[in-house]
């Protein structure tokens, strides 16, 4: 699988044929905005974990430019969005479904949703991603949760795990690096992070804490590509 980072939570996950692009915000990203076109962008699905306008902000231009592409959230984003003429398949956390390039797992995320208009969001979910492909774990916006415990048992095989380490409305790295061992996952890309002050951290420290922690911690660099 191929994971392209776009910047804050934004990735475009690369599955055999398929792409499916996950919390797109790129253009009110002020380190993305320049880097990345979304008009540029093609996919056929598009993941959402929670309403938040740094997760949806350019979902509706993009899920225009991509007439065919579907939306998988929870069923109160997915209402929102069939409402703007987009059509998609809504879960709920606990869920599972099988789609073209691999089955959806949706699992427990702790924060909180909604749109920037005041609109109730559902509840935010994390994704477990399982294809032919390796598997990852999408963790969506949250803070360290004991229920990360059971993912290894929904998919001990995990390749990668995409976690928030930018801490204050998130976990930070160090939760992360708990996280990836509740999840028996050793490869972690971190999201989240750097994008506004509140979330700016200290790269060379949060890459050693992972390193004598056994683990690895990817710092993404927007529009760049990463084979797990
Ligand atoms: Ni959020
Ligand atoms: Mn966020």
């Amino acid at each position: 699988m191929e994971i392209t980072f776009y910047g804050h939570s934004c990735f475009l996950l690369k599955i055999g044929e398929h792409k499916v692009l996950v919390d797109p915000f790129i253009k009110g990203n002020p380190l993305a905005t320049d880097k990345v076109n979304i008009d540029e962008i093609s996919c056929d699905f598009i993941l959402v974990t929670h309403a938040h306008n740094d997760h949806v902000a350019d979902l509706e231009t993009i899920a225009k430019n991509n007439q065919d592409a579907l939306l998988i959230s929870n069923y109160e984003i997915v209402g929102y969005y069939t409402n703007l003429g987009i059509t998609g398949y809504p879960m709920n956390v606990g869920g599972e479904k099988k789609f073209d390039f691999g089955k959806v797992k949706c699992v427990n995320a702790v924060h909180s949703s909604v749109f920037a208009d005041g609109t109730y969001g559902g509840a935010p979910m994390g994704y477990i991603v399982s294809t032919d492909h390796g598997n990852v774990y999408i963790a969506g916006d949250t803070s360290l949760t004991m229920d990360m415990r059971l993912i290894p048992e929904f998919e001990p095989q995990l390749r990668a795990a995409i976690l928030p380490i930018g801490d204050n409305f998130t976990m930070g790295y160090d939760d992360a690096l708990r996280a990836a061992n509740y999840i028996s996952c050793n490869q972690v890309i971190g999201c989240h992070f750097d994008t506004f002050p509140f979330i700016e951290i200290d790269h060379e420290e949060a890459k050693q804490r992972f390193e004598s922690g056994g683990m690895d911690l990817i710092l993404p660099e927007i529009g760049q590509t990463y084979t797990v």
